[in-house]
């Protein structure tokens, strides 16, 4: 290792710092197994290049064309029981207000780690607020190549707004907007998942209760050998769904069947993938799936994902509609803050739901 490495700090190493030392190879807390490194290569989509995840376009929901509703919400159904994943379109939010939110996080890394430092997490709680390294679970300590910033937005009791990025300027008035606009949508999809499971008009936002809501910034350095390192381990989300913002750099890979997919970056769209609430309350109908992202040698790559949980007093599990003597429950009733806390433990390591 080079001896320009600079050292690991009291909040643990910063990739970034690493890239902008000029590194040849990264430390050892970054190399993925032997075996984990046979799994992923960083640019491994050419090969399932005809399978790619779905585009929706939501316009389609508002219209008065009862038939172009109906193709909209076939759509949705099918991304969500084949893929859990798919990228939107036409989402109700001005696609200008979404690329300045991309921006300012940007901005926000650009600053010096003495900046970011100001508003540093504890490298102990996973939920902590503010900006420094992804937790370490108790069960892989191999690191991922990303520094985050993670604050919330909802429940109000959470939300801390001093703990906010306050450089750049406009940051924290741009997140509020760009949050409403998130709750809307996810709002919105909500409604069309009880609508494609047959649930009651107000059964998922019953079940899920006061939305939690929080922001992760993924900042993903760019890596001097990303065929051993990966930007974030393959994980399912523990939350009901997620949107996601990236750039043009992509990483971002989702698992079909056997195969790993690259989430194609487009100009404009938001990512939104289900996550284990929804896989549970459908019991198993749709699907959350596990997803990773590679690193690149060539850019520096942020995506800003937005989690809409259930509130944590929330119990979880199969809705009654769905289980029947032919359909059994897959899984059990959990509290919300008993499984989250459960992936926290775990980590990011693959996906695994309670078993019934
Ligand atoms: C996540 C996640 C993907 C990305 O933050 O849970 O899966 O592209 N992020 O950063
Ligand atoms: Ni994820």
């Amino acid at each position: 290792m080079a001896s320009n490495v600079p050292r690991k700090g009291a909040l643990g190493y910063n990739v970034k710092e690493l890239w902008e030392a000029g590194i040849g190879s990264v430390p050892t807390t970054f190399v993925q197994s032997a075996s984990a490194q046979q799994a992923f290569t960083p640019h491994d989509d050419e090969t399932h290049a005809a399978d790619s995840i779905p585009v929706i376009d939501l316009s389609g929901l508002q219209e008065g064309d009862p038939t172009r509703r109906a193709a909209t919400l076939a759509a949705i159904a099918s991304a969500c029981q084949e893929w859990g994943f798919f990228q939107v379109v036409n989402y109700g939010m001005s696609p200008a207000l979404v690329k300045k939110m991309h921006k300012l996080g940007r901005e926000f890394f650009d600053l010096s780690t003495e900046e970011k430092e100001v508003l540093a997490k504890d490298p102990k709680n996973p939920v902590g607020n503010g900006y420094g390294r992804q937790f370490l679970s108790s069960t892989n300590s191999t690191e991922d190549w990303q520094d985050v910033f993670f604050h919330y937005l909802l429940p109000l009791t959470h939300k801390h707004i001093d703990s906010w990025p306050n450089k750049p300027i406009a940051y924290r008035e741009t997140m509020e907007e760009y949050g409403e606009g998130v709750l809307k949508l996810t709002d919105m999809l909500l409604d069309v998942f009880g609508e494609l499971l047959g649930l009651k008009t107000g059964y998922l936002q019953e079940t899920f209760g006061d939305t939690m809501l929080n922001a992760r910034l993924n900042f993903y350095a760019a890596c001097p050998e990303p065929s051993r390192v990966l930007g974030l381990r393959a994980h399912s989300d523990p939350n009901v769904m997620t949107v996601l913002v990236q750039d043009h750099v992509g990483g971002l890979q989702v698992k079909k069947g056997q195969h790993w997919v690259n989430v194609t970056p487009i100009d404009g769209a938001l990512v939104v993938n289900l996550a284990d609430q929804i896989q549970i309350v459908s019991n198993g109908k749709f699907q959350s799936v596990e997803h990773r992202v590679v690193t690149n040698q060539g850019d520096a790559r942020l995506s800003i994902a937005m989690f809409r949980h259930a509130s944590g007093d929330a119990n979880i599990g199969p809705a009654p509609e769905l289980v029947d003597a032919l359909h059994p429950a897959l899984y059990p009733t959990t509290n919300y803050t008993t499984y989250r806390a459960s992936f926290h433990r775990k980590g990011h390591n693959g996906k695994v739901l309670p078993a019934q």
